[in-house]
Parts: C-alpha cells; structure tokens; sequence
C-alpha cells in the first residue's frame, strides 16, 4: 500500500471521556453520530479508556486479518465478573487451549445429545402459554428457555439447582456493563456478591458425580492433554461464561424476533407459509438440518434480519499489541478497537434503517454481517445458538398463535442485550 495514503486517527476530542461514557449507555446512535461526522474509523475516550471504533467490511477485515497484532479485550465490569481464569479474558495458548475444550460441548454430536431436550422445553413453554389465565411476558419466557438449555440441557444441571443458579444469574447480569465500582449496594456490588455464591454453586455441582444428560462428561481430561493443568477454579469459571453468553444473547435474539413477527401480522403471516409445511417435532436425526436454509430460507432470512437489525452482542473487542493499519488510517499500539455492530450493520445504501427479512433472500444485502464476531474468537455456541432459535420459532409457531397485549412499551432496553422493556405481554389468539 502507497504510505501516501494512509490517514492520521481521526478523534472526537474528548479527553476524560465520562460524558462520552454517559452518552454511549444513553444514545443508541451514539457510534452512527460519530462515523458519520469522523469517517469510518475515530477514537474518543470512554471513561479515560482511549477507545476506537470501527465499522464497515474494510476495517473489520484488516482488523481480524491481524491476529498477531490483535488480542482480546472485555471492559473492566466484565473482566471482573467472569474471572481472570475465563478464557474470554485470556490471550495466546492459554485461550487457544481453553477454547478446544470448551468447544466439544459444541460439536455437531453434542448437539443432536440436546436436541430432545430443547424440543421438550419448547413444547412445555406452548403448553404453559395455551393454558396461561392472565398475560404472560414472552421476553422472560425466552430467558428461561435460553437459560435452561445451557443449564440443564447442556451442563446437566436439575431443576433446583438451576433455579438457584439463574436468580443470582440475573442479578450478576444487570451489571455486567456498569461502573466496575463496588460501592455498597450499587448494581456491581451485588453482581460481586452473586458471583462468588454462583462459583460456589458450580464448584458443589462440579463435585457431585458427573451425570450422563448434559455434555460435562464431554471435557473430561480436556485441559489435561493440552498439558495444562484444568483446576475446578477454571472450570468453574468457563461454566460461568457459557452460562453467561449461552442465555443472554440467545434469549435478546429471540425476543426481539418474536417482537417483528407479533407487531407485523403480515410478516408473520408471509413466515407462516413456510412454517406450516415444515414438520414438528423433527426426529433427532433430521432436527440440526431440516430448518436450515434450504429447506426453510424465510426463516433463515428473518433470523439473519434479527442479527443485523438487533444484533445481540452490539459491538466486540480487541486491543491492538503494535500499531495497525485499518481502512487506511494507522491505529498505534495498545488501543482498544471496538467493532460497532450496530452502526455497521446500518451502514450502507438501502433502506437499512428498516427490519426487511426479504432482502437476504434476493441477495439484496451486500454487508457482511457478523453478530458472532469473527476470527479467533469467534462465538463458540453460533451453532447452538441458530439451532435453539430455529427450533423455538418452528416450535412455537406451528402449535399456537399469539398475539400481543396492546399498551405496553415495545421500545426495545440496550443493556447488556436489545429486549422490549416491557416484556413483550402475549396471550394466546383463540
Ligand atoms: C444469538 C446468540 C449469540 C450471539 C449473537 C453471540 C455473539 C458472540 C460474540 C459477538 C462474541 C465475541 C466474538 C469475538 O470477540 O469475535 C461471542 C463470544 C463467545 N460466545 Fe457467543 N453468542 C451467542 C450465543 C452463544 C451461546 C449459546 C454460547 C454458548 C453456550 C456462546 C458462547 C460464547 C463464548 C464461549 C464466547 C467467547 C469466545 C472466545 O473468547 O474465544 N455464545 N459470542
């Protein structure tokens, strides 16, 4: 590349950053506001944390296509909360090889284990809907739902257990972007709080004899072969984060889509058509194939819609070890880069700014999107993820028709995931 084209960093000024930091968990077009103004890359400060954020293909590729030069990072709060061991905050071997064995749990033979679990959920929740006197709050359905399959589905865990683990679950997650100061009472005092009784928790779990229904069995001696020794510290600290990141992210992507499908009785209509021809439940065998796109591709666009318009995970980090080139503009060394989703996903030429499924069918989308991140750290539950999802929505859709309670709030809350603030209040249409 010709040196003469490459540009300084463009930045916002801001110096201290508290009002930028006030500014990002108040604006949701806190990063639009400034791409559109400083280009595609700029830096402003966060709270005195230098930070730069990216959007668009170019920059994300030149980013992740550097892996040397890159490593991750997570704000203090979330560092914090899930634990110097969690491989979310570690870096080199000590990630790679974390990573290996946690993604058994991932494979495509785990899956087809969850998969008669997943259905039996979704066929109680459509029961528990059919059957509900008063109103009930779809988004928390969904939380439940996410939370069990991580929880019982895939780490084994009984009911008990998982009804303790997701109370303290809930408080440790309101905090989980916040002021990383434990004052007294504050939201991530308490989140502290949880997390020390939730390891404790796992730690009793992991000491009991290792069930055969979730897929715990599956890491067995896994770190070990790597030649690291795998303490029930840093087990339990893994457990934690796939806790963390199976539920939260699954349930945002879930709610919000039953959002667009309930407010648009068009689109909804227009997904039906497919949805009717498609057969529930589906043999174990056939469950992780017969929704994909070939065979259901309204229903991959509408997910694919979800994650551009919603995206779960808002934007993801990297810090920069020595100074890289992004979108021709030199980012140095020890810069903390945040891909902005949100913003990128909005980014480009069309009606972008609208929820339209039927673009990803006619390859009208030309963005690349990426709400599972990408390179080395890319999601590990992606695959369980589109599974629960596909299921839910082929589940719950072919048993029951639901329709929204009106007078509630459907704007949707940010933090840590998109979710309608009032919970999205549904009965069943008789
Ligand atoms: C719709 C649902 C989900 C979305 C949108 C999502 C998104 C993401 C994103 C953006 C990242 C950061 C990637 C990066 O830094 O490049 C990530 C990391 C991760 N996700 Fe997910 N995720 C979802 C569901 C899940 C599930 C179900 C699990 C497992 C139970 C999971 C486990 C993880 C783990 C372990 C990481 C850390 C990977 C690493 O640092 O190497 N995620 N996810």
């Amino acid at each position: 590349m010709a040196m003469s084209k490459l540009r300084p960093l463009p930045t916002t000024g801001a110096f201290t950053g508290i009002l930028e930091a006030l500014a990002f968990f108040r604006d949701p077009s806190f990063a639009k506001r400034r791409f559109d103004r400083l280009g595609n890359v700029f830096e402003t400060s966060m709270l005195g944390q230098p930070m730069v954020f990216i959007q668009g293909d170019k920059a994300i590729a030149d980013l992740l296509s550097q892996p040397e030069a890159i490593e991750g990072w997570w704000p203090d709060s979330v560092q914090q909360l899930l634990g110097s061991h969690s491989l979310a905050n570690r870096n080199g071997t000590a990630h790679k090889a974390r990573r290996r064995v946690v993604a058994q749990l991932f494979s495509s033979s785990a899956l087809h284990r969850y998969i008669p679990g997943i259905i039996n959920l979704i066929d109680a929740l459509s029961e528990e809907l059919k059957t509900a006197k008063t109103p009930l709050p779809l988004a928390k359905k969904m939380r439940r739902f996410a939370f069990s399959v991580i929880a019982t589905t895939v780490l084994g865990l009984e009911g008990n257990d998982r009804d303790k683990l997701f109370f303290d679950f809930e408080i440790w997650t309101k905090a989980l972007f916040s002021i990383p100061i434990a004052l007294p009472g504050s939201p991530f005092a308490k989140a502290i709080k949880a997390r020390k009784r939730l390891l404790e928790q796992l730690q009793e779990i992991l000491n009991q004899p290792i069930n055969s229904k979730g897929g715990l069995d599956l890491l067995a001696g896994g770190l070990d072969e790597e030649g690291i020794p795998f303490s029930d510290e840093d087990l339990g600290e893994q457990l934690l984060l796939l806790l963390f990141a199976g539920y939260e992210t699954t349930a945002s992507a879930l709610s919000c889509l039953m959002r667009e499908l309930l407010l648009n009785p068009q689109m909804e209509t227009w997904l039906r058509e497919e949805i009717d021809t498609l057969d529930w439940p589906p043999s174990p065998e056939q469950a992780t194939t017969i929704y994909e796109p070939i065979n259901a591709p309204k229903l991959d666009a509408l997910v694919k819609e979800v994650m551009r318009f919603t995206p779960p995970v808002g934007g993801f980090f990297r810090r920069t070890k020595q100074s890289v080139i992004l979108d021709d503009i030199v980012v140095p060394s020890n810069r903390v880069v945040q891909v902005a989703l949100i913003a990128s996903n909005r980014n480009g030429i069309g009606d972008l700014d609208i929820f339209r499924p039927q673009r990803h069918l006619k390859n009208e989308c030309s963005l690349n999107l990426m709400p599972f991140g990408g390179g080395e750290r890319v999601c590990l539950g992606k695959s369980l993820a589109e599974l629960e999802i596909r299921l839910m929505v082929v589940g719950l859709f072919r048993k029951i028709q639901l329709e929204v309670i009106p007078d509630q709030d459907f704007t949707l809350g940010q933090i840590p995931s998109p979710s309608p603030r009032d919970g999205l209040l549904v009965k069943v249409h008789i």
